[in-house]
């Protein structure tokens, strides 16, 4: 099972410089993934090439032209393909939202401006709209890239130790992990809390349950609302 992402966007070396290094590098080298990012002019027409467009009915801003994105995805697509849209006007982006499109075969990512897309690309081409977050970015390539990351690395195979992500998956979603530490045990007057050096694993399961559920409190209340 070989995974191939298309990202189209104006903005391709945005979308590829973070997939170009580390875990996701190494993921296409082993050929776990493919993964392109387009240039949304290549299909644009005319002699300017013009991507977008003013607001039917007045507005702020420009939207992307349907012409283009029809005539690109029409070309990329095939009949396993999944096409997301990076809008913030999208369902919020979830490790549960990764994993679903871990297994997938081909996902084509269109990353909108963030005044958006002719709603008809939308209702016609779009699977889903994805949100990373309750924040305007200036384009969707980075949202795309945080995207594909989050996918790519749950491809088996992508981590080198493949215990990372059993833990991740058998850990409570609506829980934050525990405080960690690492070597030295007392660094600058600051002390290892010591029940992690006790050997005691039951006593270190509760202590990071505790631990866990206090960071989500401070952080992240809503989590513990449902
Ligand atoms: N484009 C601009 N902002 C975005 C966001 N928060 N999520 C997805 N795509 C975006």
């Amino acid at each position: 099972p070989h995974m191939r992402i298309d990202i189209l966007t104006l903005f391709p070396e945005i979308a590829l410089a973070p997939l170009s290094e580390s875990i996701i590098k190494r993921a296409r080298e082993k050929e776990l993934v493919e993964i392109y990012a387009h240039n949304l002019r290549d299909w644009a027409t005319g002699k300017h090439r013009k991507t977008d467009e003013y607001l039917c009915g007045g507005g702020q801003g420009m939207l992307l032209k349907p012409e283009p994105i029809f005539a690109a995805i029409e070309e990329l697509q095939s009949a396993n393909s999944k096409v997301l849209l990076m809008t913030p006007q999208g369902k919020p982006f979830k490790q549960a939202t990764a994993q679903s499109y871990s297994t997938a075969e081909h996902l084509i990512i269109l990353c909108g401006h963030y005044e958006g897309v002719d709603h008809r690309v939308i209702d016609t081409l779009v699977d889903e709209e994805i949100s990373i977050g309750d924040y305007v970015l200036t384009n969707g390539a980075i949202a795309a890239a945080v995207v594909t990351d989050a996918i790519v690395r749950l491809i088996p195979g992508a981590l080198g130790d493949e215990r990372s992500h059993q833990e991740e998956s058998f850990s409570d979603p609506n829980l934050l992990e525990a405080p960690a530490y690492t070597k030295p045990n007392t660094f600058r007057d600051m002390s290892v809390p010591d029940v992690l050096l006790s050997g005691n694993h039951k006593k270190i399961a509760e202590w990071k349950k505790q631990k866990a559920l206090e960071r989500t409190q401070q952080n992240r209340p809503d989590l513990l609302q449902d």
